[in-house]
């Protein structure tokens, strides 16, 4: 599946979900989560992603967020529109350490 990691912590921009042809995110108070069990791998929230936060988990090195994301996507509520994102949401892009902000 498609997995949501660090950078969009805080950044939260939501534009994943619109394009999402499953509505398998979940939200959390400061990120997004994908469900891996619903995602089809389809690749088309990947690059709508301005923070590029949303990766393969074919890629290296994910299984810590891979498990996040399957963890918060049974917790959290499904959400399918995009609403503003927070207003700061530029000034924490790219910003190293930010699984510290996590708020779950
Ligand atoms: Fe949804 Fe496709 Fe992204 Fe999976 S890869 S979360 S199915 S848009
Ligand atoms: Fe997060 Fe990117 Fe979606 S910042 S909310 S994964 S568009």
């Amino acid at each position: 599946s498609y997995v949501v990691t660090e950078n969009c912590i805080k950044c939260k921009y939501m534009d994943c979900v619109e394009v999402c042809p499953v509505d398998c995110f979940y939200e959390g108070e400061n990120m997004l989560v994908i469900n891996p069990d619903e995602c089809i791998d389809c690749g088309v929230c990947e690059p709508e992603c301005p923070a590029e936060a949303i990766k393969p988990d074919t890629e290296p090195d994910l299984d810590g967020w891979l498990a996040l994301n399957a963890q918060y996507a049974k917790e959290w509520p499904n959400v399918t529109m995009k609403r503003e994102p927070p207003a700061d949401a530029k000034d924490w892009d790219g910003i190293a350490g930010k699984k510290a902000q996590f708020s779950s």
